[in-house]
């Protein structure tokens, strides 16, 4: 049971409730249980509100929702009122009176979701907003972990590359704090935020040090589209020093998996071969761990609600 009628973060989440999130997806991952319509769900309405551009997270909340049972509306917000100059907290309660049960939102301002969670009755999921969180991304990677790897805590996760302007990180740092395992994130200066040691974890300005006994290696993406200047020289240099190859994977543990959340720039922060060798990179089952954490996560958020009608 979920004790929030939102999902905002992972920092909101106790560890219990990490693992019944994980414990019911497991239900749902290839397992032939995932084509089953809930009965009970199937009065539902979902809205996806999506304000900034997705392919994964969109197309799986979609898939969840639908397998669940509940109607799934994907709200366009190029034909919206929004390209009219409507704001924010307007068609949070444009929307509030529709009375949908859930809404999966991203937005590009940390702090947008909330600030409409606040605003609703529904419940809300954050499918990522700004550089805050993206916590069902988190909850994903931990479910992908336990498949591949079998156990979830003990473990040596490095996180690399654009760890400044990645909800992605955020979420898995928490995540991970939460689960009892060492965090160590790697990548320049630039692009890691000054004072991240306070939040537990360990850094790196290379990829030899930062890599040695490393089980799990997360690589980001540089988010251009977040970044007001110039962070790196070129990405040539970045492939050079922080991109994931062979060589590199030799300083991290044999066993060590390799993930990515997607989309993948092959040949900047990651080899395209690397990314593609099944032995040692686990970025499909990450798109497939996905749509049973996005069912999880649904069903356990409605389920609350019918429990407190
Ligand atoms: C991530 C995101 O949007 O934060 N992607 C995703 O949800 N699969 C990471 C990224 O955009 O690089």
């Amino acid at each position: 049971m979920l004790e929030n009628k939102d999902l905002l973060s992972i920092n909101q989440l106790t560890k219990d409730e990490i693992l019944s999130i994980i414990k019911k997806a497991e239900s749902y991952f290839r397992n032939n249980k995932i084509t089953m319509k809930k009965k009970d769900l199937n009065r539902f309405t979902q809205i996806n509100l999506f304000f900034e551009n997705s392919t994964r997270t969109q197309v799986s909340f979609e898939i969840a929702g639908t397998l669940l049972g509940a109607n799934v509306v994907n709200f366009p917000l190029s034909n919206s009122s929004q390209s009219k100059g409507e704001t924010l907290l307007d068609l949070a309660s444009t929307l509030n009176s529709m009375n949908p049960d859930i809404l999966v939102i991203r937005h590009p301002n940390s702090g947008a979701v909330q600030l409409i969670s606040e605003k609703v009755k529904c419940s809300v999921v954050n499918a990522g907003d700004g550089n805050h969180e993206h916590p069902t991304q988190a909850l994903l990677d931990i479910l992908t972990i336990k498949k591949r790897i079998g156990k979830i805590s003990d473990l040596n996760i490095a996180i690399c590359g654009d760890i400044s302007h990645s909800r992605v990180a955020r979420s898995n740092i928490f995540c991970h704090t939460k689960l009892g395992n060492k965090i160590t994130v790697i990548g320049p200066k630039t692009l890691i935020p000054k004072d991240i040691e306070k939040l537990g974890v360990q850094v790196f300005y290379n990829m030899v040090d930062g890599l040695r006994d490393i089980d799990v290696i997360m690589v980001l993406r540089l988010q251009k589209e977040r970044m007001d200047g110039g962070y790196f020289s070129s990405e040539r240099e970045y492939f050079h020093l922080y991109g994931l190859d062979d060589r590199k994977m030799k300083y991290a543990k044999p066993s060590a998996i390799i993930m990515h959340p997607g989309p993948m720039n092959r040949g900047i922060e990651i080899d395209g071969d690397l990314a593609d060798n099944i032995d040692k990179s686990v970025i499909t089952m990450q798109v497939e761990a996905g749509l049973a954490i996005r069912m999880s996560v649904l069903e356990l958020l409605l389920k609350q609600k019918i429990e407190n009608v």
